[in-house]
């Protein structure tokens, strides 16, 4: 049986991977510090005899090299992260200690015990380009990197691509646009979709941070967290040795989330316009087509149906 380690597997995403790579018959080594993740988000699976959770910070480098040890994967899944691009704004020391060393001491760890392959989680949000009128930012456009999130994350795709030869293994770096489903939790300023369902929920007003000029809102490219998986899942069995957008290509304003989830909820709450919040992208949606030439990947999944499916989920 082969095993993979998931960091950040008690996550959001990471959580989802977990049941997903113990349904395809992986042995999954949950690396994780539950700053964000929980127990909780894996009690689908919490008795399956094939998962093992390691309470390790990844910033340890010692701890995570005894686990890589003790479990001889052949595959790494890297989703441990400082997720927030403006924590990282306000904290880029920290960001760099979790999204720049820390991932580092997973890759050495890694090459430590020969793993053979290992996936990343990027951000083609955060790493996008410029956009002009019906621009979708690609792989290879160069990013803006405005944010220590942005240079940090980008930063782990060349250490990446750099170890790859010497290291012995293959990769994908997966370019998430926003990813939003069961699971995600409001988080600070980070994941507007959890952000507004929370505020509906309780009642309580919400805020729209944009720039004068952008009146709904900053855009960005959303896509539903089992589409996402579904490419980890063919990322793992097809690694790519390059870089891929996971997104569906459709811009969506923060506005127009707001208003959808005002008619699934049926709430009049009001929404308050504020200025605009360091290191936000003003525009951002993918071109995915080399996920689908490469992979075969599509999105399947529109915002009708992720939407109800996460308010399913908050019904039990
Ligand atoms: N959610 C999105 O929209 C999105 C978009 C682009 C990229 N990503 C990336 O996907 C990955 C997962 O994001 P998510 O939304 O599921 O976030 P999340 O916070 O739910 O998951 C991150 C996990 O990493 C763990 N973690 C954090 N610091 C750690 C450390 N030092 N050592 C060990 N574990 C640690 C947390 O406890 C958590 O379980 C991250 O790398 C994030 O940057 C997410």
């Amino acid at each position: 049986m082969n095993t993979i380690v998931v960091t950040g597997g008690a996550g959001f995403i990471g959580s989802h991977l977990t049941e997903a790579y113990l349904q395809e018959g992986w042995r999954v080594v949950v690396v994780d510090d539950f700053s964000c993740g929980t127990e909780e988000n894996l009690a689908a699976v919490w008795d399956a005899p094939q998962l093992f959770v390691e309470r390790v910070d990844i910033r340890d480098g010692e701890a995570l090299r005894a686990v890589f040890r003790k479990y001889r994967p052949t595959a790494v899944n890297h989703h441990a992260a400082q997720k927030s691009v403006a924590d990282s704004v306000v904290r880029p020391l920290l960001d760099q200690d979790i999204n720049g060393k820390g991932f580092l001491q997973v890759l050495l760890a890694a090459i430590d015990v020969g793993v053979k392959q290992i996936v990343y989680a990027s951000s083609g949000g955060a790493l996008s380009k410029v956009i002009e009128g019906d621009e979708r930012s690609r792989e290879d456009d160069p990013p803006q990197l405005i944010s220590p999130y942005a240079v940090h994350k980008f930063a782990g795709e060349q250490y990446l691509a750099m170890y790859a030869a010497q290291g012995g293994y293959r990769y994908t770096v997966m370019r998430y646009a926003n990813v939003y489903g069961p699971r995600q939790v409001a988080d600070g300023e980070c994941g507007v979709v959890p952000i507004f369902v929370d505020n509906i929920l309780a009642g309580r007003p919400s805020t729209l941070m944009t720039y004068p000029d952008m009146p709904r809102g900053c855009s960005r490219d959303y896509v539903y967290v089992g589409d996402v998986v579904r490419a980890n899942l063919m990322a793992t069995a097809h690694p790519l040795n390059t870089v891929i957008n996971i997104g569906t290509g459709e811009e969506t304003y923060i506005l127009d989330i707001y208003e959808m989830l005002a008619e699934l909820f049926h709430s009049d709450q009001a929404i308050h316009i504020v200025g605009p919040r360091a290191g936000d992208i003003r525009r951002s949606v993918l071109c995915a087509d080399r996920a689908k030439q490469l992979l075969g990947w599509t999105p399947e999944v529109d915002w009708t149906t992720g939407l109800q499916r996460l308010k399913d989920s908050l019904n039990g």
